[in-house]
């Protein structure tokens, strides 16, 4: 079964309560949704595999580590995951980035998928699948059938605000994929908005409503 990991690190926490705050406005919330990303990388990097290697410090040989070289691809859930991104590339600027495209139809909440692009190498790549939100679950749930549809196989999915709905919904369509958020709250609205969460995501960091 999936494991859920809640990052509580301080920092983490702090830009998240900013993130939340609805007198936030677009450039500032851009930006530390940005922020908030790198922190998240940090810690879903956590067990990238090093290898050992010899390096030459100005006073001696030194037996050092490097990364392995394991290939990552990071998929933003458009649009709102597009926010993510670069904040995440600050840290493993070598990971190649594909994209879903899905929006939840206001009625009934279910996805929509309107655009896939993934690197070539699929079969050979771990993925992060990154989304502000998880509410309903429908949108990752979907997203994550769409990666394995075309071959990949490693995926973890990293999002800013989940509620219990969402996490129960990756679980039992995706029992092998982990899950890294800020903050579980506390349930879905009748409109499918996560109470308290931060609102609509894609209109916070694009100024549209
Ligand atoms: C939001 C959010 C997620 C989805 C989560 O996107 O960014 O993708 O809702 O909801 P779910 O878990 O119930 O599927 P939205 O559909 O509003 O599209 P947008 O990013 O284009 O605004
Ligand atoms: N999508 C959002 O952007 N916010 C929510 O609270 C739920 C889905």
């Amino acid at each position: 079964m999936g494991k859920v990991y809640v990052f509580d690190h301080p920092l983490i926490q702090h830009k998240l309560t900013f993130i939340r705050d609805k007198e936030t406005g677009t450039k500032e919330f851009r930006e530390l949704v940005d922020e908030v990303a790198t922190l998240m990388a940090f810690e879903i990097t956590r067990d990238l595999p090093l290898e050992d290697i010899d390096v030459e410090t100005p006073v001696s040989k030194a037996k050092a580590k490097t990364l392995a070289g394991k290939k990552l691809g990071i998929v933003p859930i458009l649009r709102a995951g597009l926010g993510m991104v670069d904040g995440i590339l600050k840290l493993i600027p070598a990971a190649k980035v594909g994209h879903v495209g899905l929006y939840r139809d206001p009625e009934t909440l279910k996805p929509i998928e309107y655009y896939v692009k993934l690197p070539s190498d699929v079969e050979e790549r771990d993925f992060i699948l990154v989304d502000p939100m998880l509410a309903t679950g429908g949108s990752a749930v979907e997203a994550i059938n769409s990666l394995k549809k075309r071959g990949a196989v490693n995926i973890k999915f990293m999002c800013l605000v989940a509620c219990p709905e969402g996490v129960d919904a990756i679980k039992e369509a995706h029992p092998d994929v982990d899950i890294f958020i800020a903050a579980l709250d506390e349930k879905l609205n009748e409109k499918g908005y996560i109470v308290p969460g931060l609102g609509d995501a894609g209109d916070r960091l694009y100024g549209t409503k």
